[in-house]
């Protein structure tokens, strides 16, 4: 990474740490969160006394070197994974002190997934795979059909319901996983680097849907190492060995 970051930034940001800078609900509210991971004998603290607030309707991407803890704090944000230390609050509610089965159910209702690999079901139609979630979440076949050809009409394929993902284009596959994303209409989108797999034309076409989602009011968190998808969010929070070391970047910071 030969990414600068603007000093004049730091100061404007110092003020920015824990507090709300409005008075906009809180999504996503990380206090004190570490991570530690045991292989074997040595110790990995992948994520150190991490505070973060996320509130609703922001477009915010995480960045920092490989191996900073950028997946450890989505996953943690996503409720994949526990905090070792520290509290979470998703959307007000405490999940640091839930159970498999709790967690589980909060993923499905409140958070989006999209991830780098598109990670769609290859014998399902994309139709098929935008009704997934619906089907765990437990709502009739009719609606899950409508909600889906709907979500697919957002992300501008509803021309191609019945394609399996090997006869769409990466981009549109990406785009396939968006319509699977937002459909629950979860409160956060959560992005694992997901234009990592694409070239700059198809780039585009997801970036812009994103930037569709927010403008309509969904929030959305996303990891990037490039920097032109950076500077298409509104905040960037800057990852260094497990911790924060800015938070409150702009796109301009980004050079
Ligand atoms: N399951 C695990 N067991 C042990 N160590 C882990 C595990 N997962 C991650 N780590 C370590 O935690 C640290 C943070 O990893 P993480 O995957 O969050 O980094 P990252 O910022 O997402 O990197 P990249 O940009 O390469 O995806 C790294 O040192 C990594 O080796
Ligand atoms: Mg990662």
């Amino acid at each position: 990474m030969n990414n600068q970051v603007n000093p004049s930034s730091i100061l404007r940001e110092a003020n920015h740490l824990i507090v709300p800078s409005s008075f906009k609900p809180v999504i996503v509210r990380l206090e004190n969160i570490s991570k530690i991971y045991n292989s074997g004998e040595t110790e990995v603290r992948a994520l150190a006394n991490v505070n973060l607030i996320v509130e609703q309707g922001e477009y915010c991407a995480i960045m920092g070197a490989s191996g900073s803890g950028k997946s450890t704090v989505m996953n943690i944000i996503g409720c994949l994974d526990r905090p070792t230390k520290g509290d979470y609050y998703l959307d007000k509610a405490n999940v640091a002190v839930l159970g498999d089965a709790d967690l589980a159910q909060i993923r499905n209702r409140k958070i989006g997934f999209v991830f780098q690999q598109f990670h769609l079901l290859p014998q399902l139609s994309a139709l098929e795979n935008v009704m997934l979630p619906m089907i765990y979440a437990g709502i009739n076949t009719a609606e899950q059909r409508d909600r889906a050809i709907s979500a697919l009409k957002q992300v501008g394929l509803g021309n191609r319901l019945n394609n399996k993902p090997n006869q769409l284009s990466g981009g549109q596959q990406q785009r396939v996983a968006i319509a699977r994303a937002i459909v629950n209409q979860p409160v956060l989108i959560l992005a694992d680097e997901p234009t990592g797999a694409l070239d700059s034309r198809t780039t585009k076409e997801v970036m812009d849907i994103f930037s569709d989602l927010n403008n309509s009011g969904i929030t959305i968190v996303m990891v990037t190492h490039e920097p032109d998808v950076a500077r298409q969010t509104q905040r960037i929070v800057w990852f260094r060995d497990g911790e924060v070391v800015h938070s409150h970047l702009t796109p301009a910071d980004i050079v």
